[in-house]
């Protein structure tokens, strides 16, 4: 049988790992998938980099129309990224009856419902396993794996760049910005690296894994997002002395109201193994109705780690090119007509148990007034700690509490109380803490 040729659209860190993958495991890749699998055309603004690769037996554009609209290419994998022109070249392969694999994020949260219509429309794939979590199987996982099951709720650590800064500041003190510098340098941060420290790809991935584990459509845009600037090396080590690691979560929960949504950073016990999974690596824990827990734990980024999602979504693809449309997987993992309208909570709805750090004066009385606008609203501290004094003479001091779980919108309420009180100084620190048991 002849070989597929595949169209690649970028040779970045990921297009370049694709392309060493490809090649290096060719001949394993070709037991797996029935067939050989070959890099035919190649769209790429640094065409020097193919040399670089060592791929000189191939087409190199500069347009990457060329290879959407190339009569010979049976699947184009976009390693572009972004929203344009990725969505219409994504769009124009399918219209041109082409299969796709991509490892875009941002594109498929945000126009994947458009974009799967499309393709289910015209009898084709498009894959994302490279998405969500680098290297880790998640997507194949969640729409196969556990397809007996009912998923109660996930809790990922989805955003490597995160990882790395919160694991440096902790383990060695390091500053925030010169951290997020090196997960640049190493390729792992975005082009625009808020999305990174502000929580943008991590819900891009939560909006994602959120639909196929509920069966709803994509709605990144009523995901809450929050992201870890705001973090201080003071909060890792109080968090610590709680015995708390603090991580960057995508959470996704259904309950009877609908589906709560959110990425934020969170407080997890450190008995947890997924409050280990430091560095760059992600991890996704997901509880089902009949398995309970899983973790699923692996490199989120780098060129190689991905390279094995995007290669392991074109051996698929084309184990599959001669099925009919309606026997594959669907794409948000049930019937496309059977996704369901459960709504997106609001952050305000939620329950959660929270850390809360303030600057108070010091002198007596100062606790007394905090716990009793915290006791107005029924929230029931678990812990306070007020730190030592710098010295005799300081003036204000740190005070670090505890609560049990409690509605976001009564905390909301009585953090405002007490920011409004003389004796506080400034804004109050809230960081929401989870059990994951
Ligand atoms: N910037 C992303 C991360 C890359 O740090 O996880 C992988 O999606």
């Amino acid at each position: 049988m002849n070989p597929v040729k595949i169209g690649l659209l970028g040779l970045g860190t990921v297009g370049g790992g694709t392309a060493t993958v490809l090649k290096r495991n060719a001949e394993e890749i070709a037991r797996r998938a029935g067939r050989g699998i070959i890099v035919d055309y190649v769209a790429t603004l640094e065409p020097e980099r193919a040399d670089e690769l060592g791929l000189n037996d191939l087409r190199i554009t500069q347009d990457a129309f060329d290879v959407v609209n190339d009569p010979d290419v049976s699947i184009v994998v976009e390693l572009i990224g972004g929203y344009s022109p990725a969505k219409e070249l994504v769009l124009q392969a399918i219209e041109n009856g082409k299969h796709v694999v991509t490892a875009n994020k941002a594109l498929i949260a945000v126009h994947g419902n458009e974009i799967f219509a499309k393709a289910q429309e015209k009898g084709v794939m498009v894959a994302f396993e490279a998405a969500v979590a680098g290297g880790i199987p998640i997507i194949k996982a969640l729409r196969e794996g556990l397809a007996a099951n009912n998923i109660q709720w996930l809790a990922g650590i989805i955003n490597g760049t995160g990882n790395f800064i919160l694991t440096e500041m902790r383990d060695k003190g390091r500053d925030f910005d010169d951290v997020l510098a090196e997960a640049q340098a190493l390729g792992y941060a975005e082009a625009d690296p808020t999305f990174d420290v502000e929580g943008i790809d991590a819900a891009h991935k939560l909006s994602i894994l959120s639909s196929i584990a509920f069966g709803i459509p994509l709605q990144f845009e009523k995901t809450y997002t929050e992201g870890i600037s705001k973090i201080s090396r003071d909060d890792v080590t109080y968090a610590s002395e709680l015995g708390y690691n603090i991580k960057h979560l995508g959470i996704a929960r259904r309950t009877e109201a609908g589906v709560e949504q959110r990425v934020h950073p969170t407080m997890i016990p450190k008995k947890r193994l997924i409050a280990n999974v430091n560095g760059v690596m992600n991890a996704i824990l997901v509880n089902g109705d009949a398995v309970g827990h899983t973790l699923y734990y692996g490199a989120g980024a780098g060129d190689e780690p991905t390279a094995s999602a995007v290669v392991a979504d074109i051996i698929d693809v084309v184990r599959v090119l001669t099925t009919d449309p309606e026997n594959r997987v669907p794409h948000l993992a049930f019937q496309p007509d059977s996704l369901a309208d459960t709504p997106i909570l609001p952050i305000e709805t939620i329950e959660s148990a929270y850390y809360l750090r303030m600057c108070a004066e010091n002198h007596s009385g100062v606790l007394a007034e905090v716990t009793k606008i915290l006791g107005e609203g029924n929230i029931s501290v678990e812990a306070i700690i007020q730190k030592e004094p710098e010295s005799d003479q300081a003036k204000q001091v740190d005070i670090i509490l505890l609560t049990h779980r409690v509605n976001e919108g009564d905390m909301n309420t009585a953090i405002q109380k007490i920011e409004s009180l003389d004796v506080i100084c400034g804004e109050i620190m809230r960081i929401r803490v989870e059990s994951l048991d």
